[in-house]
């Protein structure tokens, strides 16, 4: 693999970042993942726009402008042979000598690599449809800012596979906050449920698309928490991620949602969107 660090491209194993990197010592680093299907990148505006969000969040400096960003994606897209798979970027507020305040003249770092993956947009989970099981969230209190704090994320995900699920739906206050990598849907009384935009939740480029289509199709949608209860009575459930897209949940702790396969609406958005957005 050609790995992009700083403005040049190396083998992977020739790539470097100093230990004295911040995104390494303080997780101070934001991050993007941008699908690629038929080699093209799928709504790299939304990706882009968020990095400056996430960014000017943190007091960082966008390291190169939005057109040459979009350059070294379409490069690393090339250089990778990507016909469909991802493209992870990430900016670190740079090398400096350990200290806990901000240093002021830090030069960010920024690594860009690519992650191959055949058939993404036909992956078997999106025919028999995800379980998870409800954790607490214990993530930190701005998750709006996409960082590389991924600790807690991970830990969950990995306990929802020691339980024989996929993956985990996070839990604040009785109420579902989001997957531990993507945002989270309920359907009932034919309505779209999801959580609405705060510091609580990550703002999904692909949950924006989703529920545009969403309205557009005429269909309902509220913004808003649901609760656990909600979700386990409700008549569907399904996630929405750059790399998942729209994918159906069937099972939430244990107990099958609806009739226990991919729903009507999780199957039309899953297919609007991939029409759509390709
Ligand atoms: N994760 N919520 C969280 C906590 C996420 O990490 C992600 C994305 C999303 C969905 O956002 P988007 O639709 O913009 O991908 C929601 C990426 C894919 C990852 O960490 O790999």
């Amino acid at each position: 693999r050609i790995v992009h660090v700083n403005g040049e491209y190396f083998p992977e194993d020739q790539a470097r970042v100093s230990v004295f990197d911040r995104g390494f010592l303080f997780a101070d680093a934001v991050y993007e993942v941008t699908s690629v299907l038929d080699g093209k990148l799928i709504d790299f505006p939304g990706h882009a726009a968020r990095l400056a969000r996430s960014l000017a969040e943190l007091d960082m400096d966008m390291p190169v402008t939005e057109e040459e960003i979009l350059s070294i994606h379409r490069e690393m897209v090339t250089r990778n042979d990507i016909t469909d798979g991802l493209v992870y970027l990430q900016v670190t507020r740079g090398a400096v000598d350990r200290d806990f305040l901000f240093p002021e003249d830090a030069q960010p770092t920024i690594v860009l690599f690519t992650q191959a993956k055949p058939g993404l947009a036909d992956s078997p989970a999106a025919r028999t449809g995800l379980k998870v099981v409800t954790l607490p969230d214990r993530r930190w209190g701005r998750r709006d800012i996409k960082t590389v704090q991924l600790l807690y994320p991970s830990m969950a995900k990995t306990e929802a596979k020691r339980q024989g699920a996929d993956d985990a739906w996070l839990v604040e206050d009785g109420h579902v906050t989001e997957g531990t990598s993507n945002n989270a849907y309920i359907v009932r009384n034919g309505t779209i449920v999801t959580r609405q935009l705060g510091e609580e939740i990550l703002h999904g480029i692909t949950r924006r698309a989703v529920l545009a289509f969403a309205r557009e199709a005429q269909m309902k949608v509220e913004e808003r928490p649901f609760t656990v209860e909600e979700a386990r009575s409700a008549e569907e459930a399904f996630v929405t991620s750059a790399s998942a897209f729209v994918m159906p949940v069937v099972e939430i702790d244990g107990r099958p949602v609806g009739d226990g396969q991919p729903g009507p609406v999780a199957r039309r958005l899953r297919e609007i969107y991939l029409e759509e957005s390709r």
